[in-house]
C-alpha cells in the first residue's frame, strides 16, 4: 500500500467505516467473522483460508466479495484497513508483520506468537508502521471477569497479594496430530493454548503487576498415549505427528511488590468436568470466579460489612468475548492513538510463558529481566 493510500484510507473518528479481512476460518476465525458481520460500521470485504468449502460457506453467508486461499494476495489486493489473524500460532508473526508493513491494523488471535522473540518482532513492526497491533484475549471480556475487575477497582478487597488461577479440561487436547501438538508450530501445549488466557485474566484482575520470576513444571501423560483428544480445531490431522508439547503445566510466579500467582493449565485430566477459576486474596477481602461443567459463571466476594463477615454474589453482566475483543480493536483503529497500541502487553504475556517453559526445562526458577 502506498503512503498516499495509507493516509487516504486510514480510518479515524468514530463514524469511519473500516474495511476488514480475516485470515483463518477455524473456530477462532469464525468468531472474528461473526463479530465483523454483526457490526454495521464495518465492511467485511475479504477472507482467507486453505479450505475452499469454508471460503464458500462464510463468503456466501456474509456476502464477502474477496475469498483467497493465498493470504498474501488478499493483503495486496483487497484494499483493507485492518485484518484479523486466526491461523496456526507459528503463522501469526509472519502474517502480522506483512500486514503491518502494508499499512494495515492487525488483531491476532492468542497466543501472540510461538515465542516471545517472534512476538517482539510483531511489536517492532507495529512501531515501525505506526499501526494498531492487538491480541484477542477474549476471556477477559467475560461478564464475570468484568464484574470482578469492578470489585477490585472499588478497593473492597484491599491490597491483592496472592492469586490462584487455572483451566483444567477433562478431555480437551485440541487437534491431536495437527499443528497444535507440534512444538515448532504451536510453541507449547496447554500453557500456551489455555493457560495464557488465565494468566492474562489474573494479571488483568490484579491490576497488571509485573511478573519477576517463574518456577514451572510441565508434564505429558495423556497426549503421547493418544489419550485426551477432543474435536477442537479443523486443521488436517497428519498421521505420525508426534506429541511434542505438554498437556499439563503448573507455575509459581513472583510479582513485583511481593505478590504471588499460582497458575495451572491442563488439556486433559482425571476430573469430573472442565474447570476454570481465578481466586484473588486481598488484605481486606477475597473473591473468586469459577465456571465449568453444568454450572454457569459464578462470582463470590468475601469481605466484612458493618464489622461482620459477609459473602456477596454480585450480579454478572453479559459476556462480551470475541465480539467485545473485536469491538475494542475497532475502537483503537478509529482512535487517533495508533502508536499507543502496539501489542506490548501481549508481548509481556509471551515473555512470562517463555520463562515458564525455560524454568520447566532447567528445573529451576527463571528471573525475568527488567
Ligand atoms: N481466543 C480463543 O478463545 C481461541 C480459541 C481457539 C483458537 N484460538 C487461536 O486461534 C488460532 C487458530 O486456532 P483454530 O482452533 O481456529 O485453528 P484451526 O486449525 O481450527 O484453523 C486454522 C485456520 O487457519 C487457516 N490457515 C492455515 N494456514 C493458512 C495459510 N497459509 N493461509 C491462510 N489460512 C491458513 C486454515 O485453513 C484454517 O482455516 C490459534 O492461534 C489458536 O490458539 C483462540
Amino acid at each position: 500500500m502506498t503512503d498516499a493510500r495509507q493516509a487516504e484510507t486510514a480510518p479515524q473518528g468514530t463514524d469511519r467505516r473500516v474495511r476488514v479481512g480475516v485470515i483463518g476460518l477455524g473456530w477462532a476465525g469464525q468468531q472474528h467473522v461473526a463479530a465483523y458481520a454483526a457490526d454495521p460500521t464495518v465492511d467485511l470485504v475479504a477472507i482467507s483460508a486453505m479450505e475452499e468449502h469454508l471460503l464458500a460457506r462464510f463468503g456466501d453467508e456474509h456476502d464477502v466479495p474477496g475469498r483467497y486461499q493465498d493470504w498474501q494476495q488478499m493483503i495486496a489486493e483487497a484494499e483493507l484497513d485492518a485484518v484479523s489473524i486466526a491461523t496456526p500460532t507459528f503463522l501469526h508473526a509472519p502474517m502480522a508483520i506483512a500486514a503491518l508493513d502494508a499499512g494495515l491494523h492487525v488483531i491476532s488471535e492468542k497466543p501472540m506468537a510461538e515465542n516471545a522473540e517472534s512476538a517482539a518482532r510483531m511489536v517492532e513492526a507495529a512501531d515501525r508502521a505506526g499501526r494498531v497491533l492487538d491480541v484477542s484475549f477474549n476471556h477477559r471480556q467475560r461478564g464475570d471477569v468484568t464484574a470482578l475487575r469492578a470489585v477490585v477497582e472499588s478497593g473492597v478487597l484491599g491490597k491483592l497479594y496472592y492469586a490462584k488461577t487455572g483451566w483444567i479440561r477433562r478431555q480437551g487436547i485440541p487437534g491431536l496430530g495437527t499443528w497444535f501438538t507440534k512444538s515448532e508450530s504451536s510453541g507449547g501445549g496447554a500453557l500456551m493454548d489455555i493457560g495464557i488466557h488465565m494468566l492474562d485474566m489474573a494479571l488483568h484482575l490484579m491490576g497488571e503487576p509485573t511478573v519477576t520470576a517463574a518456577s514451572a513444571s510441565t508434564h505429558a501423560e495423556f497426549g503421547p498415549l493418544g489419550r485426551g483428544g477432543s474435536g477442537f480445531g479443523i486443521s488436517q490431522v497428519e498421521d505420525g505427528v508426534p506429541f511434542e508439547v505438554e498437556d499439563l503445566a503448573t507455575a509459581f510466579l513472583r510479582l513485583d511488590g511481593g505478590g504471588t500467582l499460582l497458575l495451572e493449565s491442563s488439556w486433559a485430566q482425571w476430573i469430573p468436568h472442565d474447570l476454570c477459576y481465578v481466586t484473588l486474596y486481598g488484605a481486606d477481602g477475597g473473591a473468586t470466579i469459577e465456571w465449568g461443567g453444568d454450572a454457569g459463571a459464578q462470582i463470590t466476594v468475601w469481605t466484612e460489612v458493618a464489622g461482620m463477615p459477609a459473602e456477596l454474589q454480585p450480579v454478572v453482566g453479559a459476556d462480551g468475548r470475541h465480539a467485545a475483543a473485536v469491538a475494542n480493536f475497532l475502537q483503537k483503529v478509529r482512535s487517533e492513538d495508533w502508536t499507543g497500541h502496539n501489542g506490548a502487553l501481549a508481548l509481556r504475556r509471551a515473555t512470562v510463558i517463555d520463562a515458564c517453559y525455560a524454568s520447566a526445562k532447567a528445573g529451576a526458577e527463571v528471573v525475568l529481566e527488567g
